[in-house]
């Protein structure tokens, strides 16, 4: 077995070693990088309010600059120390969904630096579940700007491996706790709209905010103006979560859906393109014949299963060169709306072309 670069340590997932959460929370107060688990994907962490610190994610993820970031905290009292007039409804959202997949975008207190931001006056929050995370954030009683552990445009990462890959030793400590329980992103919700609406679709879903909030509505993705409206051009990359493949996507009835993934692999085959498919349970017999790679993930409408294979899947198709990934599209509901949200993106790269 290869043996583990010198920045991998790895660290139990329910119960982190004390140990191992010091020396993160060490390594971040002297302005390193600390890529660590969250419930969702892998973060690559740095001091908040470190400046310099928060520059050096943008370099090492090769991140635009004006893409700000989501600073992660210990708990609600962490995050009131970051904002400035945050509405009632942020503490009634905190304490229902928190810790959580939900990020809250409020305006910033003045002492948050330009760079976690990108200049903006609003600030992304989330308090995480993982116990991983928790145990980091109670030990350095810091908060932590992290955004995905991904070189920007990859698919977010799900397992240290993946942050290995993209990242390897351009970060200082990457703590590895095994495949993250959800797979897919928070919810990014901006509360500075009046109604809230949402920009990223993730692991809370539209439904339970509505609970608390009555309608809430969602920003439109940029993979779906493109998608709509056949736009082109600068600002319409879509490129987050883009698999290098092109993405293809189906939608209707499961069989349905088989069967024409099933057609569409031979036509593309025939042409001399490698196919890789995504599909369900009952999606394996009908298409599997057909192109050269199938991963599966559990019946349709397991959407937990899907969040939790998807962008690993797609490091996987990748990884085996295909031209072309076929794949479902999930319905815009629950968690399905998230999953349907990164397929988007990924596909809206080939519409670039
Ligand atoms: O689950 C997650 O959210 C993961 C884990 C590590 O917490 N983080 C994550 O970060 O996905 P990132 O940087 O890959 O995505 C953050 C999203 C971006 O789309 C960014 O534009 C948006 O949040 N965002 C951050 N600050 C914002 C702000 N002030 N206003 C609007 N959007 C903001
Ligand atoms: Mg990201």
């Amino acid at each position: 077995m290869p043996h583990d670069p010198n920045n991998v340590v790895h660290v139990n997932p329910e119960e982190p070693q004390p140990g191992v959460i010091k020396r993160a929370a060490e390594v971040l107060r002297c302005g390193g990088l600390v890529a660590f688990p969250t419930e969702t994907v892998y973060g690559l962490g740095a001091h908040a309010l470190d400046a310099n610190a928060v520059r050096k994610i943008f370099v090492v993820k090769e991140r635009p600059e004006w893409d700000p970031l989501i600073v992660h905290v210990a708990d609600i009292a962490m995050a009131e120390t970051l904002v400035t007039s945050a509405p009632p409804v942020f503490h009634e959202l905190a304490k229902k969904f928190w810790p959580g997949p939900l990020t809250l975008v409020v305006h910033k207190a003045a002492h948050v630096p330009n760079e976690v931001t990108a200049g903006r006056d609003t600030i992304a929050l989330r308090q995480p579940h993982h116990p991983v995370a928790a145990a980091l954030l109670a030990e350095a009683q810091l908060p932590i700007a992290a955004p995905s552990a991904n070189r920007f445009g990859r698919p977010s990462p799900t397992r240290a491996q993946h942050v290995l890959e993209d990242l390897g030793n351009r970060v200082d400590l990457i703590l590895d706790a095994g495949p993250t329980p959800l797979g897919v992103e928070s919810t990014v919700l901006d509360l500075t709209q009046s109604p809230p609406a949402i920009l990223r679709p993730g692991g809370i879903s539209r439904e339970q905010l509505e609970t608390v909030l009555g309608p809430v509505t969602i920003a439109k993705s940029v993979a779906d103006q493109v998608g709509v409206k056949g736009l082109r051009g600068p600002g319409m990359t879509a490129k987050h979560y883009a698999p290098r493949a092109t993405v293809e996507l189906f939608e209707g009835k499961p069989t349905d859906m088989a069967q024409q993934m099933a057609s569409r692999a031979i036509a593309l085959q025939q042409q001399g393109k490698k196919v890789g498919a995504i599909v369900s349970e009952e999606m394996r017999g009908a298409v599997e014949p057909c192109a050269r790679f199938v991963a599966c993930f559990g019946a349709w409408g397991d959407w937990d299963s899907m969040a939790r294979k998807l962008f690993g899947t797609l490091r996987v198709l990748d990884s085996q060169g295909v031209d072309v990934i076929l794949c479902p599209l999930p319905p815009a509901e629950g968690l399905a709306l998230a999953l349907r949200d990164r397929l988007q993106r990924a596909a809206g790269k080939s519409l670039e072309r």
